[in-house]
């Protein structure tokens, strides 16, 4: 991710979140030491191209590191992008020879993301209870996390 996308980055997120994160957290996201954004990109009807996902990694204090946020716009689901999008984020953060472990936090109601993510190896550490708060009302998070060790390929 460039500069120049978040204007993008952010419509996109608010299309996937209810709770989106605003272009400034975006500018930071682009800047910050610790952050690593990757969009994914498909041509657009104009000839140029769109963003149609994004995904944030933090390296965090090792060996840890979190998947902080990862989005497919709705048109472009189930063709892969998400799949592709967590695939390059824990290469890259498990590539880092400090990093040992990645988290991150999904919703409890979120089934879609949480089938993706344990196609990838992650599994259930923990739940925050009432973490988020929805139109529908408070929905615990789920905490989940993947050792860099794991032996099985990435999907
Ligand atoms: C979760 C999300 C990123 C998945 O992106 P995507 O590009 O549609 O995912 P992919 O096409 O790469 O799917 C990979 C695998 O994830 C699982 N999956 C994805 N969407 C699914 C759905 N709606 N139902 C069930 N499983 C699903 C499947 O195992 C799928 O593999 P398959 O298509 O071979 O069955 C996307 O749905 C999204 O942006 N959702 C809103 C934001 C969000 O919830 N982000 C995660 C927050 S923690």
């Amino acid at each position: 991710m460039r500069g120049a996308d978040v204007p993008a980055v952010a419509t996109l997120h608010r299309a996937a979140f209810a709770m989106p994160w605003s272009e400034r957290v975006w500018r930071h996201e682009v800047r910050a030491p610790s952050s690593r954004v990757w969009v994914a990109v498909r041509p657009s009807d104009t000839g140029g191209e769109a963003i149609v996902g994004v995904v944030v990694l933090w390296l965090l204090p090792p060996p840890e590191a979190e998947i902080a946020t990862l989005a497919v716009h709705p048109e472009h689901r189930r063709q892969g992008i998400g799949r592709a999008l967590l695939r390059q984020a824990l290469t890259y953060a498990c590539a880092q020879g400090p990093v040992q472990r990645v988290f991150l936090e999904v919703r409890a109601d979120n089934a879609s993301a949480q089938a993706l993510y344990r196609a990838f190896g992650f599994a259930v550490v923990g739940r925050r209870r009432h973490y988020y708060f929805t139109p529908q009302g408070r929905v615990d998070a789920l905490i989940m996390r993947r050792e860099c060790g794991l032996r099985s390929p990435l999907p």
